[in-house]
């Protein structure tokens, strides 16, 4: 007999949204994570076809845009202007449940990405000025005089770095997946239509 059966699945035959089913797992998993429900991983690929991959956070999304935040001069932001797709991937250990999604990215405009940054903590928004991401540093010590350097020059209000941006990445397709007993996993991808719905398609797990 099935063991460790969560004990409510969804019935992804009945999803035609898969965003709002995205969106009530979103809901479940911030009562039930640990921490950083909206973590997910990020991935990018160079011109040549490299994959890269990283963890940031989801602040925002709908049926047109996965939003996040990060600098535009960072490996993935170099990465995403030179290729403008990308794939996202939530794991949410505690409800056994994944979510991928797949499509073009477009840089969010520059009063989003205002809003975003006066809304953060003024120490994160020293932290944007101080670091070089994913540049190299040499000694820690020169990381913290960076953010005294800036501390300093920004006694006020700080201005969001002119690099610091935002990207959003256009759902073309979304694959729920919900784990079952013995690998009998549940899958459906869906893909958007030009006219805004979505067609379901489930998959082998
Ligand atoms: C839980 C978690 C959340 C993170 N969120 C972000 C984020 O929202 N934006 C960001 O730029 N980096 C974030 N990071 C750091 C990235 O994983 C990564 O180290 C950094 O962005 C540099 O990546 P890159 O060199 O590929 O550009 C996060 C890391 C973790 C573990």
């Amino acid at each position: 007999m099935p063991s460790n059966e969560p004990k409510q699945f969804p019935n992804l035959d009945a999803v035609t949204n898969p965003i709002d089913l995205f969106r009530q797992w979103m809901d479940e998993a911030k009562r039930t994570e640990i921490n950083d429900p909206n973590a997910m991983a990020l991935a990018t690929c160079t011109l040549d076809g490299r994959p890269s991959v990283r963890i940031v956070l989801l602040k925002r999304f709908d049926e047109h845009a996965f939003c996040f935040y990060t600098n535009g001069e960072s490996r993935k932001g170099t990465e995403l202007r030179a290729n403008h797709h990308a794939a996202l991937a939530l794991h949410w250990k505690s409800l056994q449940r994944q979510v991928r999604v797949e499509g073009p990215i477009r840089e969010l405009p520059p009063e989003d990405v205002d809003a975003y940054f006066r809304r953060r903590h003024r120490s994160s928004q020293i932290g944007a000025w101080a670091s070089h991401q994913s540049r190299p540093l040499r000694t820690r010590e020169e990381l913290i005089a960076r953010t005294q350097e800036f501390e300093a020059k920004f006694p006020g209000e700080v201005p969001r770095p002119p690099y610091w941006t935002g990207f959003a990445v256009q759902p073309e397709s979304i694959e729920l997946w919900q784990e079952r007993d013995f690998r009998l996993h549940d899958r459906v991808l869906f893909h958007a239509t030009p006219n805004g719905q979505w067609t379901p398609q489930r998959l082998y797990p």
